[in-house]
């Protein structure tokens, strides 16, 4: 596991979108995981700055998004498939057939996830997967508690992660009570992990996940266990690790 420690917010969306710009050149056809939340959108903002200047394409790239709320429309302006539309794929030139975000409107929510990791083996499995990370330590949208051994099923979100996500609705009822996640077993085929992290309220996450034991009441510190792990965080989400004596690149 790398960990690199980036000054603030800024820094480390640069860092973070320079590892997946690099991803790209040396495999421009490859399979991005791509995660939505608020942290990723700095370094989708880098992303696409650097395509606009010609500097980067996305056009041979193909993408496949952790999770989605069920019962969202893709239209819905909180769904996830909004959110990457609006963020990322309609700023770059990745072609619409390219991207992949579960359906939250699935008639059988089970059926789609069983395609859904269907069609990460069809695309050969990911190259890359970005994440981010809940303030309880969860992944995607992998609760506490979650069995590991899991691929893309139903989640149940912890009331935590409801709190957490209310500020995006215009209130906390509006909040779906289930999702469509990537499961942790889907997350760690990746070939490769990048997760970044920003700010002081997840320290004490980040650093169980890092430090602590593997273990399910903390979905992150599964990645402990993957041969490919990078984390990108800012000073802030570092502190505690670096508390405990944890070795971090600048
Ligand atoms: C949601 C998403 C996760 C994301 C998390 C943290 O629960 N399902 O993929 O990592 O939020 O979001 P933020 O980056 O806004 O803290």
């Amino acid at each position: 596991m790398r960990i690199y420690e980036c000054a603030d917010y800024k820094a480390m969306s640069r860092r973070a979108a320079s590892l997946i710009a690099a991803q790209v050149l040396l495999k421009p056809d490859c399979v991005l995981g791509l995660a939505t939340g608020s942290t990723p959108i700095g370094l989708y903002d880098q992303l696409t700055e650097w395509y606009q200047k010609g500097d980067l394409s996305f056009a041979k790239v193909r993408s496949v998004n952790l999770d989605e709320y069920l019962g969202l429309a893709p239209t819905h302006e909180q769904s996830y498939r909004y959110f990457m539309q609006h963020n990322l794929f309609d700023r770059i030139d990745i072609p619409a057939e390219s991207t992949h975000v579960l359906n939250g409107l699935a008639q059988d929510p089970d059926a789609e996830c069983a395609a859904y990791d269907q069609l990460i083996r069809d695309l050969g499995g990911v190259d890359m997967q970005l994440l981010g990370m809940g303030h309880n330590g969860h992944i995607a949208f992998n609760e506490p508690g979650d069995d590991f051994g899991l691929g893309t099923h139903v989640v149940e979100l912890a009331e935590r992660t409801i709190d957490a996500n209310q500020r995006f609705f215009a209130s906390r009822d509006e909040v779906p009570r289930k999702a469509l996640s990537m499961g942790i077993k889907s997350i760690m085929g990746a070939r490769r992990i990048l997760m970044v992290v920003s700010g002081a309220d997840k320290a004490e996450s980040l650093c169980k996940a890092v430090t602590g034991p593997v273990t399910n009441e903390v979905p992150a510190s599964v990645l402990q266990l993957h041969p490919d792990v990078t984390i990108v965080g800012d000073t802030a989400a570092l502190s505690k690790l670096k508390e405990a004596g944890v070795p971090v690149c600048g």
